[in-house]
């Protein structure tokens, strides 16, 4: 198979891990057959110095053009002062609607090795492995109005929703369970709100398109209790986008190191973008030490979604999974008896558990 892919380095670590992603790709790619060109363009921090913008039109325009994105992260103190559309941050929400990326997945695996590296008990986490599938696009933070009105003393955000948005990340969150377990939880809150039954009714029309998913409703604050407490009974969650945000933070307390999160964003034809779940983190850049999972487990992600290429995307898995619970870790983890590597190390034990794997 042959592929295109755009890769946005951005800032920080960002760009220290996207190499990293780059190199298992390859390593995936040798031992597939596959061809991956890889085409680098700018986003964030650095876009803004050369380019006077967080997301040049030549960064859109590429993306458009490219079979997925591969993004690092974008942001850092250097830039913190900037008036708002200078922002880094710009660029990420920027490329978000460039591309109609409706659908953020966020999967949560927690890893034997890594078990005490949560503040959760070990008997609570043990064995949990979800997919939070995430509304990205509509709902409380970009519905209209969103004001402050009174003088000031009064302010209104609106949480509003179409049939057709929420139909098609309810699709979204069938077909990943298809994927996965079949088993599909729909959160919401249909005892309060009125976006939350018609979300409801859609997910009861939509079962009989997926037969084989069985399907739950569960109310949002009950959910983030059961997160924690019983992580166990989810296997993939579909959620409006505020929700989503809580729940998948949250959910991350689940596998010990924000170094550890994949996530795509997807939409509904076009071109799907895969990012770490933490950011720049300026404290630690350029020291080469920051952990690479997150971003090689992201490109992991773009092979099942974009390429459909499931084989591959469990071989970066399990290489990720062998190496971590072979004791291997970065910095930001904890790990008793194991072995301390930096980025370009745990790449290179991954990458060659995938030759020879
Ligand atoms: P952060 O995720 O960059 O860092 C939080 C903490 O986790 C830091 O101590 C950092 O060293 C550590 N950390 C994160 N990823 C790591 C990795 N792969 N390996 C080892 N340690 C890791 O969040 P923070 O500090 O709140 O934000 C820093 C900058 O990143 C800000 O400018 C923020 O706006 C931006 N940001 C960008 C995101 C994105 O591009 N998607 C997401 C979140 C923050
Ligand atoms: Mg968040």
């Amino acid at each position: 198979m042959e592929k295109k892919i755009v890769l946005l380095p951005g800032d920080g670590i960002g760009a220290e891990v996207i190499n990293s992603s780059k190199e298992v790709l390859n390593a995936i790619a040798n031992k597939f057959g596959h061809s991956f060109q890889f085409e680098s363009h700018d986003i964030g921090g650095v876009a803004v110095d050369t380019h006077g913008t967080p997301l040049p039109d030549e960064t859109v325009e590429a993306c458009k053009g490219a079979d997925a994105v591969l993004l690092g992260a974008v942001g850092g103190p250097k830039w913190d002062q900037l008036p708002s559309h200078l922002r880094p941050e710009r660029g990420l929400l920027g490329i978000r609607k460039a591309l109609d990326l409706f659908a953020n997945l966020r999967p949560v695996k927690g890893f034997e090795k890594l078990l005490h590296a949560s503040p959760l008990k070990e008997t609570v986490i043990n064995g949990s492995d979800l997919l939070i599938v995430r509304e990205l696009t509509g709902g409380l933070y970009f519905g209209e109005p969103s004001e402050r009105r009174d003088n000031g003393n009064a302010v209104v955000d609106t949480l509003s929703y179409t049939r057709k948005e929420i139909e098609r990340i309810v699709d979204k969150g069938f077909q990943s369970a298809q994927l996965r377990k079949k088993k599909l939880t729909s959160v919401d809150k249909a005892n309060v709100l009125e976006s939350s039954k018609l979300w409801r009714e859609i997910v009861e029309e939509k079962k009989a398109d997926y037969p084989d998913v069985e399907v739950d409703h569960v109310l949002v604050d009950a959910a983030a209790m059961k997160l924690i407490t019983n992580p166990d009974q989810f296997d993939v969650i579909v959620t409006e986008n505020m929700f989503g945000d809580i729940l998948s933070d949250e959910a991350s307390v689940l596998t010990g190191s924000l170094g550890m999160l994949p996530s795509a964003s997807l939409a509904e034809n076009g071109v799907g973008l895969y990012e770490p779940a933490h950011g720049s983190a300026p404290d630690i850049a350029g020291k080469g030490i920051a952990n690479p999972i997150a971003m090689i487990l992201s490109a992991a992600l773009m092979l099942r979604y974009s390429f459909g290429l499931d084989k591959e995307a469990l071989q970066i898995e399990a290489a990720v999974e062998h190496v971590v619970n072979d004791g291997y870790y970065t910095a930001d983890l904890q790990v008793e008896n194991g072995t301390l590597l930096n980025t370009v190390e745990m790449t290179e034990q991954i990458a060659k558990y995938i030759d020879n794997g």
